[in-house]
């Protein structure tokens, strides 16, 4: 008998210990590498499985089951040992009070159920669920002391350098009616506008993309360069407030004093009397969050009352009283029609999956990447199926899946289709570098999406800035034959450009007055320009600051390379390949003649972050340092001079004098003014 049982058991032991490992992986994907393996339901349902597994096998109890804990931040492999720090430069702080996690619901009978086991005519508080990440902030005496992320819900780093560039979030609260210590709790964000720009960006200098603004928002809290951060424009919405002897005995009236406090709270909260008017809030929401500024993943519902909130407390992971309601992912199914294979500037070529149009999370969508060949082979994916596509909150379409099919044994039928063996824009045969997915056309200087996306990068704005000459320009002038590479942008003539159609002489000498002030642009972005594969803007700079001429790089070696800091053995390959290769050289020459800057000192590193993330207004007359002097020092300690007042100007460096419309303005806005002794020893 005892036998018998044990079989039966067996395999759903095994099937305990296997969630177990998956959900950890899982957690460690989402929150460490930013990697979301597993859809959010996907992760509801297993755990939800794990812990039926465990009620049914209480002797298999382990206080480390994904069951017991929430996901973790930290990444313990990096972390040292006895310095509190994470090997990232964050000081890992333990929390006050645990920063817990929600639980999940989908459906009105799930709300139902929990409404069931609060007290009988509880109100219950319905806000946003932002998707970002969350962050916990300290107040002592007014003075934002500290920023910690979730971490492991006992212990989360301190990111206060990044999180005092979010404008909304102050710095000091300056009142008498606030307590000693406070904390608030809340959502970072990144706001559609900004990832959307932030992936341009990336994809212009082909770094990888972010898949959703959480991703991006994670990736740039963990920054260590606040000035990148205070550009990238991240917000953040709070939404629960906590400490000893704070005012008011319902959630609500916490919520509203945090706002008088100043403190960015969010306008669509309400208090529900039901689940029928909790359901009406979420059918509002479930259409009306497309219009807002920021990612919303679903609904949070709070109990109200503190007190209540008290008597029902916390399991180990969750609030009992609160829950979350998921929006569901918007997926659709559609047909495939074709697949066709794009070329990248560095001659990837990446398999676009052309769809049947559908609409998706308010826009229409009609292609979605199949990112590489072994995507395509491992869903089994061909044109004729019916396939899923996904925008759950992210604004790039994915394929996440594909319907059943009818298996055929129709010989004319294809299997899944093979990859193409050569480069579908200029037929040479492609490569697949050993390690990686990607198959790579290697006619870099014959291929034209790599010739066309070459020029394209090297005009860019942050490379050599060539106002007038942009895609479609470009596009032009190669199909005209007048642009086969960079060097020929050097020897565009007047008359050339002016004799295109669409090109009048006023554009073409437009174009003309760029190229001829990018032969200024400074030698640390006449290397980024250049376009060396890996070589983005921050390595192209670091290089620089170590070699100050092109000669000097040309004949360092790959070893060499590397003692650079950021520069690895496979961008040290790069660079030397670079500079084996005889039409670069020829190129390089030409551009030589041309007059660009191929030598100088790169721009010292700013003195600190002290102002990161800040605009100042320079006014008045001073007298211990020429207004140019306190430019330099701005930009010097991270910060931006700007012409003129506006709400978004962080403060008003006011010498003597200082122009009594400036000064009304800035009254009328409430923005400091500083003056030349503070703002001295302020730095
Ligand atoms: S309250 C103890 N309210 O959702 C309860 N959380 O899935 C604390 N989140 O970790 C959380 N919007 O990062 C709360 N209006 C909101 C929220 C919210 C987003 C996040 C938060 C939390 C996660 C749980």
């Amino acid at each position: 008998m005892m036998d018998l049982f044990s079989q039966i058991e067996e395999p759903e032991r095994e099937e305990l210990k296997r969630l177990r490992k998956e959900l950890e992986e899982a957690n460690y994907k989402y929150y460490v590498l930013n990697m979301p393996t597993l859809s959010d339901r996907e992760f509801d349902e297993k755990m939800h499985r794990l812990q039926a597994l465990e009620a049914q096998y209480p002797d298999m109890f382990d206080p480390k089951s994904p069951t017991q804990h929430v996901g973790s931040d930290l990444d313990k492999g990096q972390r040292t040992k006895d310095k509190g720090q994470n090997g990232k430069g964050f000081e890992t702080v333990k929390h006050k009070y645990p920063m817990l996690s929600l639980a999940n619901s989908y459906s009105r009978e799930e709300i139902e159920e929990w409404v069931r086991k609060l007290p009988s005519g509880v109100e219950i508080v319905c806000e946003l669920k932002y998707d970002g990440l969350s962050i916990s902030l300290w107040y002592e005496n007014g003075q934002l002391v500290r920023a910690l992320t979730r971490g492991d819900g006992q212990q989360g780093d301190d990111v206060i350098a990044n999180i005092k560039t979010i404008p909304s979030i102050p710095w000091k609260i300056e009142r008498n009616d606030i307590p000693a210590f406070f904390e608030l709790r809340g959502e970072v964000l990144l706001p559609w506008e900004r990832f959307e720009a932030l992936n341009k960006e990336r994809e212009e200098q082909e770094e990888p993309l972010f898949a959703n603004p959480r991703n991006a928002a994670s990736g740039t809290l963990k920054l260590q360069d606040p000035r990148e951060v205070a550009r990238r424009g991240l917000d953040a919405y709070l939404y629960y407030m906590l400490g000893e002897d704070l005012p008011g005995t319902t959630h609500f009236e916490r919520l509203e004093t945090a706002k008088e406090w100043g403190f960015h709270i969010s306008d669509a909260i309400k208090v529900c009397k039901n689940v029928d008017e909790v359901m009406a809030y979420i059918a509002y929401w479930d259409t009306e969050r497309k219009n807002l500024p920021v990612a919303t993943d679903g609904i949070v519902l709070k109990v109200n009352n503190l007190t209540q909130q008290e008597e029902l407390g916390f399991t180990a992971k969750t609030p009992r009283w609160a829950i979350a309601y998921k929006f569901p992912a918007e997926k659709q199914l559609t047909l495939l029609k074709e697949i066709t294979y794009q070329v990248g500037r560095t001659g990837v070529v990446t398999p676009v999956a052309n769809l049947e149009p559908v609409q998706l999370s308010g826009t229409i969508v009609q292609r979605a990447t199949l990112h590489n060949e072994d995507f395509i082979k491992s869903l089994d994916i061909r044109p004729g199926d019916r396939v899923w596509v996904e925008k759950g909150g992210e604004i790039i379409p994915k394929i996440v899946g594909r319907a059943d099919r009818e298996e055929t044994s129709d010989p004319r039928i294809p299997r899944t289709p093979s990859f193409p063996s050569c480069c579908p824009e200029c037929g040479t045969p492609l490569i697949r570098v050993e390690g990686e997915a990607a198959w790579r056309c290697p006619n870099e200087a014959g291929c034209p999406p790599q010739i066309k996306g070459k020029i394209e990068h090297f005009v860019s704005r942050k490379a050599m800035n060539i106002d007038g000459l942009g895609e479609e320009t470009i596009d032009l002038l190669f199909r005209q034959g007048l642009l086969h590479n960079i060097a020929d942008i050097y020897d565009l003539k007047l008359e050339d450009i002016a004799a295109q159609e669409r090109l009048g002489e006023k554009s073409a000498q437009n174009m003309l007055d760029g190229i001829e002030a990018s032969k200024r642009v400074p030698w640390a972005r006449v290397l980024f320009a250049l376009g060396i594969r890996m070589v983005g803007e921050t390595t192209a700079k670091k290089i620089a600051r170590v070699y100050h001429s092109i000669d000097s790089l040309q004949w360092a070696t790959a070893e060499q390379l590397c003692a650079i800091e950021d520069v690895g053995p496979q961008i040290a390959e790069n660079i030397v390949a670079y500079f084996n290769d005889i039409r670069n050289l020829e190129i390089l020459e030409r551009l030589r003649q041309a007059g660009l800057q191929f030598e100088g000192e790169a721009a010292e590193e700013p003195q600190s972050d002290k102002l990161a993330g800040m605009s100042i207004v320079i006014s008045g007359t001073f007298a211990q340092h020429s207004r140019d002097e306190y430019k330099a020092m701005i930009e010097a300690h991270g910060g931006k001079n700007v012409g003129s007042v506006s709400k978004k100007t962080s403060f008003i460096l006011a010498g003597e004098n200082m122009g009594p419309e400036k000064r009304k303005k800035a009254e009328d806005l409430g923005i400091k003014m500083i003056s030349e002794e503070e703002f001295l020893q302020m730095l």
